[in-house]
């Protein structure tokens, strides 16, 4: 077949034309809006599902042993200091589980600027928590010991070494790096931002999480829904393929929280040097007995709650360069009459546009979907909520969810 050749002039014109036609077309912001939803039908050619990864799979498996860390995390704290979140000992499952005790083992971590070189330290605090089924044939589990370390003092745009652990107990991790993103200011931004929600643990969330990992990103937004521990195949320990056909008395539906250990080592080679920026999901709230909810979600993850005075985890906001990123919780109050919403109010207005032009939002489900299972769902939130975001002019907004 034949080429079609465009001389080196020609399409230097074309690019002039191109660039001239979108000048003179102006695009809208959301200060324009509200505009009609734009929806576009799914393509159920893609709607493919992909089976559990094992437990004994070796992105899961744990390959330390005793007070060794493991499932080391990060979390943007400010712009000059970062959360360190990893695990310790033996998480436990079965009819009879104890807990471990957080004050056997210390949080410690040391950094510095040079590879080997350690010149600043900081210790942080530890907890357990324990998932309950106190019913007929369900387990119970205890985690391991999880710590939060909160590093500060760190320059921008900058590498940093870090290992973890308790130096008394000879267990400490390897060495690990991150590079701190840009100050606020409406010149820097991070070269690049990850989003993605509804992860799970299957082979697919690797394809997601190793294409995720390929295109470098300097943070990344994880809007909920992360392991998927209240539906793994083994719910109940049992290999219960219908929970409910098999435990008819039990009153809520048993979580498999080894899922969580295997998320947390699934994501270590990539949230070890990134920071995550996790939301809560509806796959989060995990219902023990006594109405307990969010156990692992609100144990795990370090999120900077105090640090932009939401004091909850469940909805907080962090600045990277120039953009302010707001996580806001759906599954809590979020009624104008709410302390979330007289957050947000605040929050919005304390935003300087002048420092971070960029407004960002996130949360779990969306407000405007198609998807038949969570038509409308929210419709009760973004009524409480979307005219306040309109009125702040926020630029973009991203959910999950309806995958
Ligand atoms: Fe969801």
């Amino acid at each position: 077949m034949g080429k079609i050749k465009i001389s080196a002039g020609f399409r230097i014109i074309l690019f002039v034309l191109g660039f001239i036609l979108v000048a003179a077309q102006k695009i809208p912001t959301t200060l324009d809006g509200p505009f009609e939803p734009v929806t576009q039908r799914f393509d159920s050619s893609l709607r493919l599902g992909s089976d559990d990864l094992p437990m004994d799979h070796p992105r899961l498996k744990r390959n330390v042993t005793g007070m060794f860390p493991e499932q080391i995390a990060l979390a943007l704290s400010t712009p000059t200091s970062m959360w360190i979140s990893w695990i310790t000992g033996d998480a436990q499952i079965g009819l009879n589980v104890t807990a471990l005790d957080p004050s056997t083992v210390a949080s410690e971590v040391w950094y510095g600027k040079e590879s080997g070189k350690y010149t600043m330290n900081k210790t942080g605090v530890s907890l357990v928590y324990n998932q309950l089924y106190p019913y007929e044939g369900l387990w119970n589990y205890t985690s391991g010991i999880i710590h939060h370390v909160r590093i500060e003092g760190l320059e921008p745009e900058t590498k940093y070494y870090y290992k973890c652990g308790d130096s008394s107990l000879a267990a400490v991790s390897e060495e690990f790096v991150f590079e701190t993103l840009p100050l606020p200011s409406p010149n820097k931004y991070p070269p690049r931002i990850a989003v993605v929600g509804d992860l799970g643990l299957t082979s697919n969330s690797s394809t997601t999480i190793d294409h995720l990992t390929s295109n470098d990103p300097a943070i990344i937004l994880m809007v909920g829904d992360l392991t998927y521990a209240n539906q793994y195949l083994t719910t109940g320990g049992k290999g219960a393929s219908c929970f409910s056909c098999q435990f008819p008395d039990a009153p809520i539906r048993e979580t498999y929280q080894p899922r969580w250990d295997g998320w947390g080592r699934f994501m270590e080679p990539l949230i070890s040097r990134v920071p995550m920026m996790v939301v809560e999901g509806n796959h989060e709230i995990e219902p023990q007995a006594a109405g307990v909810t969010f156990k692992s979600y609100l144990s795990r993850f370090s999120v900077p709650s105090n640090e932009s005075g939401s004091n909850s985890n469940f909805y907080y906001s962090f600045d990277a360069g120039g953009a302010h990123f707001i996580m806001l919780g759906a599954y809590t109050d979020y009624n104008q009459t709410g302390i979330q919403y007289a957050w947000l109010k605040d929050d919005l207005h304390k935003i300087d546009r002048s420092v971070t032009p960029w407004v960002v939002a996130a949360w779990h489900p969306p407000w405007y979907n198609s998807y038949s299972s969570h038509y409308q769902e929210f419709e009760c939130m973004r009524l409480q909520m979307e005219e306040l975001l309109y009125q702040y002019g926020i630029d973009i907004v991203f959910s999950g969810h309806v995958s």
